[in-house]
Protein backbone atom coordinates (compact mmCIF):
# COMPACT_ATOMS: atom_id res chain seq x y z
CA UNK A 1 0.00 0.00 0.00
CA UNK A 2 1.23 3.08 -1.16
CA UNK A 3 0.61 6.64 1.09
CA UNK A 4 1.46 9.95 1.99
CA UNK A 5 0.92 12.00 4.74
CA UNK A 6 1.18 16.15 4.95
CA UNK A 7 0.11 17.66 8.00
CA UNK A 8 1.41 21.63 7.78
CA UNK A 9 0.05 23.35 10.21
CA UNK A 10 1.91 23.79 13.79
CA UNK A 11 -0.50 23.10 16.71
CA UNK A 12 -0.34 24.94 19.96
CA UNK A 13 -2.78 23.13 22.52
CA UNK A 14 -3.78 23.72 26.19
CA UNK A 15 -6.05 25.60 28.33
CA UNK A 16 -4.80 29.39 28.73
CA UNK A 17 -3.30 29.03 25.65
CA UNK A 18 -4.92 32.07 24.05
CA UNK A 19 -2.42 34.32 25.89
CA UNK A 20 0.08 33.30 23.35
CA UNK A 21 -1.51 34.97 20.54
CA UNK A 22 0.07 38.14 21.00
CA UNK A 23 3.36 36.96 20.37
CA UNK A 24 2.76 34.79 17.36
CA UNK A 25 1.62 38.29 15.59
CA UNK A 26 5.28 39.83 15.13
CA UNK A 27 5.82 39.69 11.89
CA UNK A 28 2.53 40.99 11.06
CA UNK A 29 1.37 44.32 11.12
CA UNK A 30 -2.18 44.34 10.17
CA UNK A 31 -3.93 41.81 11.55
CA UNK A 32 -8.21 41.35 11.41
CA UNK A 33 -9.82 38.85 13.93
CA UNK A 34 -12.70 37.20 12.16
CA UNK A 35 -15.39 36.04 14.68
CA UNK A 36 -19.29 36.27 15.22
CA UNK A 37 -21.58 38.00 16.96
CA UNK A 38 -21.93 36.01 20.16
CA UNK A 39 -18.00 36.85 20.63
CA UNK A 40 -18.43 40.39 20.94
CA UNK A 41 -21.80 39.93 22.91
CA UNK A 42 -19.60 37.75 25.24
CA UNK A 43 -16.92 39.79 25.32
CA UNK A 44 -14.09 37.49 23.82
CA UNK A 45 -13.43 39.97 20.80
CA UNK A 46 -12.89 42.65 23.36
CA UNK A 47 -10.14 40.86 25.40
CA UNK A 48 -8.28 39.76 22.41
CA UNK A 49 -8.22 43.62 21.48
CA UNK A 50 -7.14 44.88 24.51
CA UNK A 51 -3.74 43.07 23.91
CA UNK A 52 -3.23 43.38 20.18
CA UNK A 53 -4.52 45.82 17.50
CA UNK A 54 -6.85 44.68 14.56
CA UNK A 55 -9.27 45.11 12.62
CA UNK A 56 -13.05 43.22 13.26
CA UNK A 57 -15.46 41.17 11.01
CA UNK A 58 -17.78 39.46 12.43
CA UNK A 59 -20.69 38.89 9.64
CA UNK A 60 -20.54 34.86 10.12
CA UNK A 61 -23.80 33.10 10.13
CA UNK A 62 -23.34 28.95 10.79
CA UNK A 63 -22.94 27.08 8.36
CA UNK A 64 -21.28 30.37 6.12
CA UNK A 65 -22.91 31.53 2.54
CA UNK A 66 -20.62 32.34 -0.25
CA UNK A 67 -21.96 36.30 0.36
CA UNK A 68 -20.36 36.66 3.18
CA UNK A 69 -17.13 35.35 2.42
CA UNK A 70 -16.54 38.11 -0.62
CA UNK A 71 -17.97 40.70 1.93
CA UNK A 72 -14.80 39.45 4.34
CA UNK A 73 -12.76 39.58 1.39
CA UNK A 74 -14.12 42.89 0.08
CA UNK A 75 -13.19 44.15 3.82
CA UNK A 76 -9.35 42.53 3.83
CA UNK A 77 -8.64 44.08 0.59
CA UNK A 78 -9.57 47.36 1.61
CA UNK A 79 -7.82 47.15 4.59
CA UNK A 80 -4.54 45.15 3.33
CA UNK A 81 -4.74 42.77 6.36
CA UNK A 82 -1.54 40.64 6.19
CA UNK A 83 -2.60 37.96 8.55
CA UNK A 84 -6.49 36.66 9.32
CA UNK A 85 -7.14 35.42 13.52
CA UNK A 86 -9.91 33.15 13.52
CA UNK A 87 -11.83 32.70 16.61
CA UNK A 88 -15.07 30.57 16.47
CA UNK A 89 -16.07 27.32 15.20
CA UNK A 90 -15.73 25.55 12.15
CA UNK A 91 -18.17 28.03 10.34
CA UNK A 92 -15.85 31.24 11.45
CA UNK A 93 -12.70 29.09 10.93
CA UNK A 94 -14.13 27.84 7.20
CA UNK A 95 -15.27 31.22 5.94
CA UNK A 96 -11.52 32.40 7.21
CA UNK A 97 -10.22 29.98 4.78
CA UNK A 98 -11.88 31.04 1.63
CA UNK A 99 -11.84 34.90 2.70
CA UNK A 100 -8.56 34.35 3.18
CA UNK A 101 -7.45 34.05 -1.07
CA UNK A 102 -9.46 37.63 -1.45
CA UNK A 103 -10.83 36.66 -4.75
CA UNK A 104 -14.06 38.57 -6.24
CA UNK A 105 -16.37 35.62 -5.95
CA UNK A 106 -15.47 32.45 -3.97
CA UNK A 107 -18.25 30.86 -6.23
CA UNK A 108 -16.35 30.43 -8.95
CA UNK A 109 -14.41 27.62 -6.86
CA UNK A 110 -17.48 26.64 -4.77
CA UNK A 111 -18.05 22.61 -5.66
CA UNK A 112 -16.90 23.96 -9.67
CA UNK A 113 -13.94 21.69 -10.00
CA UNK A 114 -11.80 24.74 -10.63
CA UNK A 115 -8.66 25.27 -8.24
CA UNK A 116 -8.30 27.87 -5.43
CA UNK A 117 -5.54 30.22 -5.77
CA UNK A 118 -2.22 29.16 -4.14
CA UNK A 119 -1.68 33.17 -2.84
CA UNK A 120 -3.74 33.80 0.71
CA UNK A 121 -3.03 35.52 3.71
CA UNK A 122 -1.97 33.15 6.58
CA UNK A 123 -4.57 32.06 9.33
CA UNK A 124 -4.40 31.67 12.78
CA UNK A 125 -7.01 29.28 14.03
CA UNK A 126 -8.70 29.53 17.37
CA UNK A 127 -11.53 27.10 17.69
CA UNK A 128 -14.14 27.56 20.33
CA UNK A 129 -16.42 24.23 19.23
CA UNK A 130 -14.99 21.02 19.62
CA UNK A 131 -16.17 19.59 16.90
CA UNK A 132 -14.69 20.27 12.83
CA UNK A 133 -11.05 20.13 13.41
CA UNK A 134 -11.42 22.76 11.03
CA UNK A 135 -8.18 24.22 12.60
CA UNK A 136 -6.05 21.61 10.75
CA UNK A 137 -7.77 20.66 7.99
CA UNK A 138 -7.69 21.98 4.50
CA UNK A 139 -11.70 22.17 3.50
CA UNK A 140 -13.82 24.90 3.56
CA UNK A 141 -17.49 24.36 3.56
CA UNK A 142 -19.85 27.02 2.39
CA UNK A 143 -23.37 27.19 1.61
CA UNK A 144 -24.65 29.36 -1.26
CA UNK A 145 -28.51 30.09 -0.18
CA UNK A 146 -29.96 31.07 -3.24
CA UNK A 147 -29.67 27.82 -4.91
CA UNK A 148 -29.49 25.60 -1.33
CA UNK A 149 -25.97 24.36 -2.21
CA UNK A 150 -23.96 23.20 0.75
CA UNK A 151 -20.51 21.62 -0.49
CA UNK A 152 -17.03 21.95 0.68
CA UNK A 153 -14.15 23.16 -1.17
CA UNK A 154 -10.82 21.73 -0.68
CA UNK A 155 -6.79 23.32 -1.47
CA UNK A 156 -4.09 23.16 0.40
CA UNK A 157 -4.15 27.03 0.71
CA UNK A 158 -6.33 26.42 3.13
CA UNK A 159 -4.66 25.22 6.17
CA UNK A 160 -3.77 27.43 8.69
CA UNK A 161 -0.30 28.49 9.45
CA UNK A 162 -1.23 28.18 13.56
CA UNK A 163 -3.90 26.29 15.37
CA UNK A 164 -4.00 28.03 18.54
CA UNK A 165 -6.17 25.50 20.97
CA UNK A 166 -7.56 26.51 24.05
CA UNK A 167 -9.93 23.85 25.50
CA UNK A 168 -11.21 27.11 28.14
CA UNK A 169 -12.69 28.83 25.14
CA UNK A 170 -15.33 25.89 24.43
CA UNK A 171 -16.88 26.45 27.83
CA UNK A 172 -19.61 28.85 27.08
CA UNK A 173 -21.10 26.31 24.81
CA UNK A 174 -24.19 25.41 25.37
CA UNK A 175 -24.90 21.84 25.80
CA UNK A 176 -26.98 21.21 22.22
CA UNK A 177 -24.27 22.41 20.86
CA UNK A 178 -21.43 20.53 22.45
CA UNK A 179 -23.51 17.22 21.46
CA UNK A 180 -24.08 18.01 18.18
CA UNK A 181 -20.27 19.82 17.55
CA UNK A 182 -18.75 16.86 19.29
CA UNK A 183 -20.99 13.55 17.24
CA UNK A 184 -19.40 15.25 14.60
CA UNK A 185 -15.67 14.38 16.05
CA UNK A 186 -16.91 10.91 16.11
CA UNK A 187 -18.23 10.86 12.18
CA UNK A 188 -14.64 12.86 11.31
CA UNK A 189 -12.64 9.49 13.20
CA UNK A 190 -14.90 7.01 12.03
CA UNK A 191 -15.80 8.17 8.22
CA UNK A 192 -11.66 8.72 7.99
CA UNK A 193 -11.01 5.36 9.66
CA UNK A 194 -13.37 3.28 6.80
CA UNK A 195 -13.06 5.48 3.62
CA UNK A 196 -11.35 4.47 0.42
CA UNK A 197 -8.70 6.56 1.36
CA UNK A 198 -7.92 5.28 4.79
CA UNK A 199 -4.08 5.26 5.64
CA UNK A 200 -2.27 3.81 8.68
CA UNK A 201 -0.93 7.36 10.54
CA UNK A 202 -4.84 8.35 10.07
CA UNK A 203 -6.34 5.18 11.18
CA UNK A 204 -4.13 5.39 14.94
CA UNK A 205 -5.75 8.86 15.14
CA UNK A 206 -9.07 7.98 13.90
CA UNK A 207 -8.99 4.96 17.14
CA UNK A 208 -7.64 7.72 19.31
CA UNK A 209 -10.32 10.53 18.58
CA UNK A 210 -13.50 7.84 18.64
CA UNK A 211 -12.78 6.37 22.28
CA UNK A 212 -12.27 9.76 23.29
CA UNK A 213 -15.51 10.96 22.34
CA UNK A 214 -17.29 8.26 23.87
CA UNK A 215 -15.55 8.57 27.38
CA UNK A 216 -15.82 12.31 26.88
CA UNK A 217 -18.67 13.88 25.00
CA UNK A 218 -21.30 12.41 27.95
CA UNK A 219 -19.17 14.26 30.32
CA UNK A 220 -18.81 17.19 28.74
CA UNK A 221 -22.82 17.30 28.00
CA UNK A 222 -23.74 16.85 31.36
CA UNK A 223 -21.59 19.01 32.89
CA UNK A 224 -20.34 21.87 30.77
CA UNK A 225 -17.75 23.20 33.80
CA UNK A 226 -15.69 20.08 33.46
CA UNK A 227 -12.34 21.34 31.82
CA UNK A 228 -10.66 18.06 31.70
CA UNK A 229 -13.76 16.75 29.82
CA UNK A 230 -13.50 20.11 27.30
CA UNK A 231 -9.87 19.65 26.92
CA UNK A 232 -10.49 15.78 25.99
CA UNK A 233 -13.33 17.04 23.85
CA UNK A 234 -10.52 19.57 22.03
CA UNK A 235 -8.25 16.56 21.73
CA UNK A 236 -10.67 14.70 20.10
CA UNK A 237 -11.69 16.82 17.62
CA UNK A 238 -7.87 18.65 16.86
CA UNK A 239 -7.09 14.70 16.15
CA UNK A 240 -10.61 13.75 14.51
CA UNK A 241 -9.75 16.51 11.70
CA UNK A 242 -5.93 14.79 11.00
CA UNK A 243 -7.56 11.86 11.29
CA UNK A 244 -10.18 12.49 8.20
CA UNK A 245 -7.86 15.31 6.42
CA UNK A 246 -6.64 13.26 4.36
CA UNK A 247 -8.80 10.10 3.80
CA UNK A 248 -11.65 12.65 3.62
CA UNK A 249 -15.47 11.95 4.71
CA UNK A 250 -17.63 9.64 3.67
CA UNK A 251 -21.38 8.80 3.26
CA UNK A 252 -22.77 10.57 6.49
CA UNK A 253 -21.37 13.60 5.84
CA UNK A 254 -22.65 12.97 1.94
CA UNK A 255 -26.20 13.00 3.10
CA UNK A 256 -25.34 15.66 6.01
CA UNK A 257 -24.65 18.10 3.27
CA UNK A 258 -28.69 18.35 2.00
CA UNK A 259 -30.55 17.54 5.55
CA UNK A 260 -28.35 20.79 6.90
CA UNK A 261 -29.14 22.81 3.81
CA UNK A 262 -32.90 21.91 3.52
CA UNK A 263 -34.18 21.10 7.06
CA UNK A 264 -31.68 23.29 8.83
CA UNK A 265 -30.53 20.52 11.08
CA UNK A 266 -26.91 21.71 12.61
CA UNK A 267 -23.94 19.96 11.21
CA UNK A 268 -22.56 17.43 13.54
CA UNK A 269 -25.89 16.69 14.40
CA UNK A 270 -26.90 15.87 10.65
CA UNK A 271 -23.66 13.51 10.52
CA UNK A 272 -24.72 12.03 13.38
CA UNK A 273 -28.22 11.01 12.67
CA UNK A 274 -26.87 8.29 9.60
CA UNK A 275 -23.32 7.20 11.76
CA UNK A 276 -25.16 4.02 13.04
CA UNK A 277 -27.10 3.18 9.70
CA UNK A 278 -24.17 3.19 7.54
CA UNK A 279 -21.53 1.06 10.44
CA UNK A 280 -24.89 -1.07 9.58
CA UNK A 281 -24.51 -1.00 5.88
CA UNK A 282 -20.30 -1.24 6.26
CA UNK A 283 -20.77 -4.02 8.44
CA UNK A 284 -19.79 -6.33 5.30
CA UNK A 285 -16.38 -4.00 4.85
CA UNK A 286 -13.23 -5.56 6.76
CA UNK A 287 -11.57 -2.54 7.74
CA UNK A 288 -14.99 -1.35 9.68
CA UNK A 289 -14.78 -4.81 11.58
CA UNK A 290 -11.65 -3.94 12.18
CA UNK A 291 -12.29 -0.69 14.08
CA UNK A 292 -15.08 -1.83 16.25
CA UNK A 293 -13.11 -4.40 17.69
CA UNK A 294 -10.00 -1.45 18.43
CA UNK A 295 -12.94 0.41 19.85
CA UNK A 296 -13.63 -2.45 22.44
CA UNK A 297 -16.56 -3.95 20.08
CA UNK A 298 -17.17 -7.32 19.90
CA UNK A 299 -19.35 -6.65 16.39
CA UNK A 300 -20.33 -3.73 14.25
CA UNK A 301 -23.95 -4.21 15.57
CA UNK A 302 -23.09 -3.73 19.44
CA UNK A 303 -20.67 -0.70 17.97
CA UNK A 304 -23.61 0.99 15.69
CA UNK A 305 -25.76 0.82 18.91
CA UNK A 306 -23.26 2.44 21.55
CA UNK A 307 -23.52 5.42 18.33
CA UNK A 308 -27.25 5.16 18.59
CA UNK A 309 -27.10 5.01 22.43
CA UNK A 310 -24.60 8.05 22.57
CA UNK A 311 -26.56 10.34 20.35
CA UNK A 312 -29.79 9.42 22.57
CA UNK A 313 -27.64 10.33 26.47
CA UNK A 314 -26.75 13.87 24.57
CA UNK A 315 -30.35 14.45 23.44
CA UNK A 316 -29.51 14.46 19.56
CA UNK A 317 -32.20 13.47 17.04
CA UNK A 318 -32.09 9.84 16.03
CA UNK A 319 -34.36 10.49 13.04
CA UNK A 320 -36.44 13.49 10.71
CA UNK A 321 -39.62 11.86 11.83
CA UNK A 322 -40.58 15.93 12.99
CA UNK A 323 -40.23 17.01 9.25
CA UNK A 324 -42.92 14.45 8.24
CA UNK A 325 -41.10 13.68 4.83
CA UNK A 326 -42.91 13.30 2.08
CA UNK A 327 -42.25 11.49 -1.21
CA UNK A 328 -41.02 14.54 -3.03
CA UNK A 329 -38.97 15.56 0.30
CA UNK A 330 -37.72 12.36 0.04
CA UNK A 331 -36.83 12.00 -4.03
CA UNK A 332 -34.86 15.44 -3.06
CA UNK A 333 -32.76 14.05 -0.35
CA UNK A 334 -32.00 10.91 -2.42
CA UNK A 335 -30.73 13.06 -5.35
CA UNK A 336 -28.79 15.18 -3.48
CA UNK A 337 -26.77 13.19 -1.31
CA UNK A 338 -25.34 12.18 -4.17
CA UNK A 339 -21.97 14.18 -2.97
CA UNK A 340 -18.40 13.06 -4.10
CA UNK A 341 -17.65 11.55 -0.69
CA UNK A 342 -20.87 9.37 -0.88
CA UNK A 343 -18.46 7.52 -3.86
CA UNK A 344 -15.76 7.71 -0.57
CA UNK A 345 -17.53 5.14 1.59
CA UNK A 346 -16.41 1.24 1.72
CA UNK A 347 -19.71 0.05 0.67
CA UNK A 348 -21.47 1.34 -2.56
CA UNK A 349 -23.93 3.07 -1.88
CA UNK A 350 -26.74 2.50 -4.00
CA UNK A 351 -30.43 4.98 -4.35
CA UNK A 352 -31.99 1.84 -2.54
CA UNK A 353 -29.43 2.25 0.44
CA UNK A 354 -30.62 5.87 0.44
CA UNK A 355 -34.39 5.44 -0.09
CA UNK A 356 -34.02 2.92 2.76
CA UNK A 357 -31.95 5.37 4.98
CA UNK A 358 -34.74 7.92 4.58
CA UNK A 359 -37.89 5.96 4.26
CA UNK A 360 -37.28 3.60 7.08
CA UNK A 361 -34.79 4.83 9.24
CA UNK A 362 -35.30 8.23 9.40
CA UNK A 363 -38.91 8.95 8.83
N1 LIG B 1 -13.46 22.51 7.47
C1 LIG B 1 -13.73 21.31 7.86
O1 LIG B 1 -12.87 20.45 7.81
C2 LIG B 1 -15.10 21.01 8.39
C3 LIG B 1 -15.39 19.76 8.91
C4 LIG B 1 -16.67 19.52 9.38
C5 LIG B 1 -17.61 20.52 9.33
N2 LIG B 1 -17.32 21.73 8.81
C6 LIG B 1 -18.31 22.84 8.74
O2 LIG B 1 -18.21 23.64 9.91
C7 LIG B 1 -19.49 24.22 10.21
C8 LIG B 1 -19.93 23.83 11.59
O3 LIG B 1 -19.00 24.27 12.56
P1 LIG B 1 -19.23 23.96 14.10
O4 LIG B 1 -19.88 22.65 14.21
O5 LIG B 1 -17.96 24.21 14.80
O6 LIG B 1 -20.34 25.01 14.53
P2 LIG B 1 -20.51 26.56 14.20
O7 LIG B 1 -19.22 27.22 14.03
O8 LIG B 1 -21.51 26.68 13.10
O9 LIG B 1 -21.18 27.05 15.55
C9 LIG B 1 -22.43 26.51 15.94
C10 LIG B 1 -23.11 27.45 16.94
O10 LIG B 1 -22.38 27.45 18.14
C11 LIG B 1 -22.08 28.77 18.55
N3 LIG B 1 -20.79 28.71 19.27
C12 LIG B 1 -19.58 28.39 18.75
N4 LIG B 1 -18.65 28.35 19.73
C13 LIG B 1 -19.30 28.67 20.88
C14 LIG B 1 -18.87 28.81 22.24
N5 LIG B 1 -17.63 28.58 22.64
N6 LIG B 1 -19.80 29.20 23.14
C15 LIG B 1 -21.09 29.40 22.77
N7 LIG B 1 -21.55 29.27 21.52
C16 LIG B 1 -20.66 28.91 20.58
C17 LIG B 1 -22.08 29.58 17.28
O11 LIG B 1 -22.42 30.90 17.56
C18 LIG B 1 -23.15 28.89 16.46
O12 LIG B 1 -24.41 29.41 16.76
C19 LIG B 1 -20.45 23.66 9.18
O13 LIG B 1 -20.61 24.57 8.11
C20 LIG B 1 -19.75 22.39 8.72
O14 LIG B 1 -20.18 21.97 7.44
C21 LIG B 1 -16.08 21.98 8.36
ZN1 LIG C 1 -18.11 17.24 9.92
Amino acid sequence: MNWNYTQPVEIIFGNGSLSKLSGLLNNFTKPIIVSEEYFLKNGLVDKILSVINADVFTEVSPNPYVTEVNKCSRQIRKNGNDVIIAVGGGSVIDLSKSASVTVEDIREYHDTGKAVPDKHIPIIAVPTTSGTGSEVTSASVLTEKAIGKKAPIVSGSFFPKIALVDPELTVSMPPKVTASTGIDVLCHAVEGYWSKGHQPICDVLAVHSAKLVFEYLPKAYDNPNDIEAREKMSEASLIGGLAFSLPKTTASHACSFPITSIYNVPHGEACGLTLDFFARVNAKDNRTVQLAKELGFDTVESFADAIFELKKKVGLRTDLSEFKLTDENINELVKKSHHPNLLNNPVEITDEILYELYNNELS
